[in-house]
């Protein structure tokens, strides 16, 4: 039995260690609201449309206010001083921090620190050596035609097997109603898990209950994204250390996840990777160390799967809404595919229209809409704008495809004309059309997306008649990495 003496000392004690945790806790509270302050207030109109959400009386969208905001700013770049966030839809800034000073630009710890449990140090999540490697590494692969024809291959594989089996079996049927956006999103994962893992987690097929790693992976992807809209990175960093809520959720999620992708390596290693065509397989003659090899191939997955559904998306739904330009789409199709019913590889370089109006949907509809960098060094933009040490720069391709000063007076118009030159396409300044970033981190799947895209589009159009709905539908987004409509794109299917 305990002595009282002791049983005292003890009580101290504990007394003792609760005020010590309370002072230091409370140190930290004065000191994180003390930081904070300057952020937490401020009277310009911006700042109070922001607070007040005064812009949606106007607008459905946040990143249609954003784009009334550079619209009408003589400079083309706004600060909403309590994000500490400067927005640009100004060409010659993107220039400056993509290329020119792009050293000063990086992604920056804030980015890395809200993705990192689920990206850990892959390469969409890095900057510095590590970023140097693994792209220098991936362009190695994916410049190779062995691994575009692969791709290539997966695609007309998963199109064929899959997506023109699902749209035929609602086609002219009473009530077929589909979420194309869902679709697109099952096919592009399907496809994209092909490519980097060599898995097939076959979410096409509508009978099969989602796999557990598509389920896990768009969680992850959803809460990673939810933690950059939390008031404070305090909130969910506290979640995350008592391990509760959407912390919880998200950590089981990314346990999914590396289970998964570690097992998958295991076996890969078990019967031997050397002839296999995968992504992970090829970086797997390189890297040996697991973890990188999940975190790269992680990162391929995220950059890979909702930006393919998201510009198909927009593409039909622009479609639909443009009989004229879907005529003229039929006409190339006609011109160069006469009866023949698949397309070859050769042939997909060959439709400038089409590839037109695909850039001209993500003109309008960047899958991207805004991406942001954090300034190293004080520095000044082209445009006079003095950027302060540590602020967060945001460049806007959602703006920028609605600013008339870089597009012309039509520029609210879906016109796959403006990107013809003679019946020849011609690629625009890429700081001009950020959609696939520019510079030194343009998109490294570039070529593989477009290829996507034009597949899909030519089998779906010759094959199908989509219809929209709700015509009338205003399109609303949904908070996210990758813009997604809100309620998805309800159509019905007819046979041509
Ligand atoms: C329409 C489809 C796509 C669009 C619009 C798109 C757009 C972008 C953008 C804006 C970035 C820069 C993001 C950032 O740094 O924060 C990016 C990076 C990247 N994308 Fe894509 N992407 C698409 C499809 C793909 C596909 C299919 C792949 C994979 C095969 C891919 C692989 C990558 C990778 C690896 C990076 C990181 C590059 C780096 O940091 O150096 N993307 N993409």
């Amino acid at each position: 039995m305990e002595s009282p003496s002791w049983r005292c000392s003890l009580d101290l004690q504990g007394c003792a260690s609760f005020f010590i945790i309370l002072l230091v806790t409370l140190f930290f509270l004065i000191r994180v609201l003390y930081l904070a302050r300057p952020k937490l207030w401020c009277n310009c109109e911006i700042c109070q449309t922001y607070l007040s959400l005064g812009w949606s009386k106007s607008y459905v969208n946040l990143c249609d206010w954003y784009a009334h905001l550079l619209r009408s700013s003589p400079t083309k770049t706004v600060h909403i001083h309590i994000l500490g966030n400067t927005i640009t839809g100004n060409p010659d800034n993107v220039e400056y921090m993509l290329k020119t000073r792009f050293e000063n630009f990086p992604k920056g710890k804030p980015f890395s620190t809200i993705l990192g449990d689920f990206l850990g140090q892959g390469i969409f999540n890095v900057d510095g050596d590590s970023w140097k490697f693994q792209k220098k590494m991936a362009n190695l692969e994916l410049d190779r035609f062995a691994i575009r024809s692969y791709a290539f291959e997966i695609v007309k594989c998963e199109i064929e097997n899959r997506l023109v089996a699902l749209l035929s079996s609602v086609a002219g049927q009473e009530g077929g109603v589909l979420d194309l956006q869902d679709v697109f999103k099952r096919f592009s994962f399907d496809c994209i898990c092909r490519f980097s893992f060599g898995l097939d987690p076959r979410c096409l097929e509508l009978s099969l209950p989602m796999s557990e790693f598509a389920l896990s992976f768009d969680l992850a992807s959803k809460l990673s994204a939810e933690r950059a809209m939390e008031a404070s990175p305090l909130v969910w960093k506290i979640k995350r250390a008592f391990n509760i809520g959407s912390e919880k959720r998200l950590k089981e999620a990314i346990n999914m996840i590396n289970i998964l992708a570690l097992e998958v390596i295991k076996q890969k290693r078990k019967i031997g990777f050397s002839n296999h065509r995968d992504l992970l397989s090829r970086f797997m003659r390189t890297v040996s160390d697991e973890t990188y090899l999940r975190d790269i191939i992680v990162s391929f997955l995220l950059a890979g799967r909702d930006t393919v559904a998201s510009a198909l998306t927009s593409f039909f739904w622009l479609i639909a809404k443009n009989p004229q330009v879907l005529s003229k789409i039929h006409a190339e199709l006609d011109r160069v595919m006469g009866d023949q019913e698949l397309v070859s590889y050769d042939q997909i370089r060959e439709l400038p229209y089409l590839q037109a109006a695909i850039y001209e949907s993500m003109r309008l509809y960047p899958p991207i809409q805004f991406d942001s960098k954090f300034c190293e060094d004080n520095d000044i933009l082209p445009d006079g704008t003095f950027v302060k040490r540590g602020t967060r720069v945001t460049y806007h391709p959602y703006a920028m495809g609605r600013i008339e000063d870089i597009w012309g007076p039509d520029c609210l118009e879906y016109k796959p004309e403006r990107w013809l030159k003679n019946g020849i396409f011609f690629a625009e300044n890429p700081y001009k059309y950020p959609v696939f970033q520019a510079g030194l981190r343009v998109c490294l799947g570039k070529e593989m997306a477009l290829l996507e895209l034009k597949s899909v589009a030519v089998s779906l159009l010759r094959r199908f008649q989509i219809e929209l709905v709700t015509p009338d539908q205003v399109i609303r987004f949904s908070p996210g990495l990758t813009a997604t409509i809100r309620g998805g794109l309800p159509v019905v299917v007819r046979g041509t």
